[in-house]
């Protein structure tokens, strides 16, 4: 299936055949086209940028590169090719047919499931507006800016589907997402994460590896949902998911990388007089980004979670892999739970638990990622170990929220946590210290210094490319 570049809005929903979605898709177009350019990256929307644009949805075919402008960048409507026959494939209704419009009694539950993922995307554009400014390269520039218009894009596939089955809630609700502004007083964005500051490119880093990976696991267990469209929608999502947490884990391996040469070169831990940060640093902030970013998961036991799952609107992590009855009525599952001053395992209703389960799924897959930056203080025979907090640590939500939790997963009192704290999150002077070496490099080919060139470039471009045309 193509996508129509000929329409104002591309798209491969056969918008031109149904004239009242169109009207409406295109009466809330100039409101995002002004959302963007008040909220979107500050200057450089009169650079040309070398971005991916989605020319069809088949596979290998959604990527297509070239130099354009940002405001005239193809923001459409794509979704995954229809499954023949596809079946809702867990919960009550497991084994029927798909829904291809949202049952009755499912509206507002879907709503608000749409609205809350809906309203990161444009949060996430929100937070990282400034940060062309201090761009390390025109590389980096423009996997930002590709980061940028993606999560526009998203936004567009939200609204999509609140305009094309929700009536007049949905049309109030695609205006909300213009509305709100991350870390808004009065006008918060829906959650927490996504109020926070994106202030340097080591927050970025973290943020695209830990917040936009939260994303990949809240889109795939969307893309299970027997409502059809949610689903097709999430899976071509996931397709460009993947860079952003590609630009994350990268950009987190180049500064690691950059840390442990200066570490050899002049036999110290202490590389910030080399202008380069230190890996006490490092793992401050990757503490931070990941308990804010498990807290996106929910409570560990959740009625609306088992509501979402049996009513076969929010599956698991690969749900139609996993070899069981997709039914849960009777299963368990274990959850860490807090018992007088212990963190312990105990079995749980699995319904109740999806949350938990996902967070699981999630925690592992971000190992993966800190395994790979340790391979390479290995490889310079580095031993320290970058390491994921325990999940007690510091969380807003869900039952450790009142607890005091050491990054090694020991509860201790509050006295004893906010005397540990420098230790473990990012310090004012930690923050100043990395907003020091926040300058923009803008030549084709250079690098700040903080950080190490990529391997390769973009799309077999050299990495001393005109990625951006300044
Ligand atoms: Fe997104
Ligand atoms: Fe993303």
């Amino acid at each position: 299936m193509g996508i129509d570049y000929q329409e104002r809005i591309p798209n491969n929903v056969d918008l031109s055949d149904n004239r009242r979605l169109q009207r409406a898709l295109e009466a809330w177009q100039p409101g995002f086209q002004s959302w963007w350019a008040e909220m979107g990256p500050d200057e450089f929307q009169d650079k040309e940028v070398f971005l991916r644009t989605a020319i069809s949805v088949e596979k290998d075919g959604w990527a297509n590169f070239g130099h354009v402008l940002m405001p005239d960048y193809r923001w459409g409507i794509f979704l995954a090719p229809a499954e023949d026959d596809r079946r809702v494939n867990f919960g009550d209704e497991k084994g029927k047919p798909a829904w291809q419009e949202v049952p009755g009694e499912l509206r507002g539950t879907l709503r608000r499931l749409i609205v809350t993922q809906g309203d990161t995307e444009p949060a996430s554009v929100e937070q990282q507006r400034h940060l062309g400014h201090t761009a390390p390269s025109l590389y980096d520039l423009r996997n930002l800016f590709q980061v940028n218009v993606e999560e526009g894009r998203h936004l567009w596939a939200m609204v999509y589907l609140l305009h094309a089955h929700f009536g007049r809630d949905g049309r109030e609700e695609a205006e909300g997402m213009l509305e709100r502004r991350s870390g808004d007083e009065d006008h918060p964005r829906i959650l927490g994460a996504f109020n926070e500051k994106t202030p340097d490119w080591l927050s970025f880093f973290m943020f695209t590896y830990f917040t936009d990976r939260d994303g990949k696991y809240q889109l795939a267990s969307l893309a299970e949902s027997g409502f059809d469209p949610l689903s097709r929608t999430c899976r071509f999502m996931l397709t460009e998911e993947a860079h952003h947490m590609f630009v994350g884990e990268s950009g987190v391996g180049r500064v690691v990388q950059r840390t442990a040469e200066l570490m050899r070169a002049h036999d110290t831990e202490d590389v910030r007089p080399f202008g380069a940060v230190d890996l006490a640093t490092l793992q401050r902030y990757l503490n931070f980004h990941f308990s804010v970013s498990i807290d996106l998961f929910g409570s560990e036991l959740s009625t609306n979670a088992a509501t979402y799952y049996t009513m076969g609107i929010k599956g698991r992590y690969q749900e139609t892999r996993i070899d069981d009855d997709h039914r849960l009525n009777d299963a368990l599952y274990s959850v860490i739970r807090h018992e007088g001053d212990d963190l312990v395992a105990r079995e749980e209703s699995a319904l109740n638990a999806l949350n938990e389960r996902l967070r699981d799924d999630y925690v592992k897959d971000c190992d993966r990622g800190v395994q790979r930056w340790n391979k390479i203080l290995r490889d310079h025979g580095i031993d320290f170990e970058l390491r994921l907090p325990h999940r007690a640590f510091h969380r807003q939500i869900g039952a450790f929220a009142d607890l005091h939790v050491t990054p090694e997963g020991r509860i201790v009192s509050e006295a004893e946590w906010n005397a540990g704290r420098e230790a473990w999150l990012p310090t004012p002077a930690d923050e100043a210290f990395v907003a020091s070496l926040m300058q923009g490099v803008t030549e084709p080919g250079k690098f700040a210094g903080w950080l190490a060139p990529p391997a390769r470039g973009i799309n077999g471009q050299p990495v001393d490319f005109d990625y951006v045309r300044l």
